[in-house]
């Protein structure tokens, strides 16, 4: 193999550039050019190339985002827009492909795999909901910065006598209200895996000032039935009932925008040599993940569309520390 190129795709995730330069410079290592393309499957479609040298890739392990851009690609889902990237890797003689990218930019990576071309991906998402790594890159800086928020308003919360309801990023999973609400102290965690009742959230408030708490939190996933904004509607209404004054806080796109804490570089730099590590072997078709502790290559056609289920077990635990 003389040439293999990298891109990042979907939501950024803070790790995103450990991992590329672990790729690029693991990949230089074998003897191989390796290509950089820009805003992810976007660019790949528009032939937005880069050749990137070790010193390209020098000073980022540290930088939230991405140097490389991502975006998300509807076009991509269409076999023309697929067959677009392919001629443009081909013109360049890139000779494989690795996607650093969560459960959409997994099912892009096996979508090209399946017509041919060798792609190696490389589980990333503050998500954590891809099948194929107990966790991904970006996770853990995300729910660190999600807890410091949390914590941050139990302390005003405190001051005035006020319950949050605090909403964490997740449309399609509650792994990082699960793990924020634990970790955090919660008294409520509202998720989308399981069906939530306004009414009980209300209950388990206003059981909580009477049991002469300083303040309550109420962790809501984003993508929640009833999101953290629906929930202040209903609770407005009963506001009398609850006790404490009510206030929200969407934290959003702030949870993804951190420098990487030490798990996630290591993580992503182990991920991205590992990626390297495949291909020098030969080996295609496959998503790099942590299994385990050990970094492990599951095949795609197994992990691709494929979501890792939440401890709900973990919500009931939850729940009985709440007192
Ligand atoms: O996939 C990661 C994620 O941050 C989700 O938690 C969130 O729902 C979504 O991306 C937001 O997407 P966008 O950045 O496109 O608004």
């Amino acid at each position: 193999m003389k040439r293999i190129a990298v891109l990042t795709s979907g939501g950024d995730a803070p790790g995103m550039n450990a991992a590329i330069r672990a790729v690029v410079r693991g990949g230089l290592e074998q003897g191989w050019e390796v290509f950089g393309v820009r805003q992810g499957y976007a660019g790949l479609m528009g032939g937005d190339f880069v050749s990137l040298s070790a010193r390209d890739v020098g000073g980022i392990i540290q930088q939230g985002g991405t140097v490389l851009g991502s975006a998300r690609a509807p076009e991509f889902k269409t076999e023309e827009g697929r067959k677009q990237a392919l001629a443009n890797l081909e013109a360049r003689g890139v000779e494989a492909l690795v996607v650093i990218g969560g459960g959409g930019s997994q099912s892009g990576a096996y979508a090209l795999s399946r017509m041919g071309f060798p792609v190696v991906g490389v589980a990333s998402t503050i998500d954590n909901d891809l099948y194929g790594s107990e966790t991904t890159i970006g996770v853990d800086t995300a729910l660190n910065i999600a807890l410091e928020a949390i914590d941050r308003l139990k302390v005003t919360a405190s001051s005035h006598h006020r319950a949050f309801l605090v909403e964490v990023m997740g449309r399609d999973c509650g792994y990082l209200a699960l793990m924020a609400g634990i970790a955090g102290g919660a008294e409520v965690i509202v998720l989308l895996e399981v069906e939530s009742d306004p009414e009980e959230v209300i209950e388990t408030l206003k059981a909580a000032y009477r049991r002469g708490k300083a303040h309550a939190i109420a962790v809501v996933a984003e993508g929640a039935t009833n999101n953290a904004n629906e929930l202040m509607l209903y609770a407005q209404e009963n506001q009398k009932r609850i006790g404490f004054d009510l206030r929200v806080t969407i934290l959003g796109h702030v949870q993804r925008g951190g420098m990487p804490g030490a798990f996630d570089r290591l993580l992503a730099t182990r991920l991205g040599v590992g990626a390297v590590e495949r291909l020098a072997g030969g080996e295609h078709g496959v998503l790099m993940g942590l299994i385990r502790g050990e970094i492990l290559a599951t095949p795609l056609d197994e992990a691709a569309g494929r979501k890792k289920p939440l401890d709900l077990g973990l919500l009931e635990m939850a729940r009985v520390l709440a007192k």
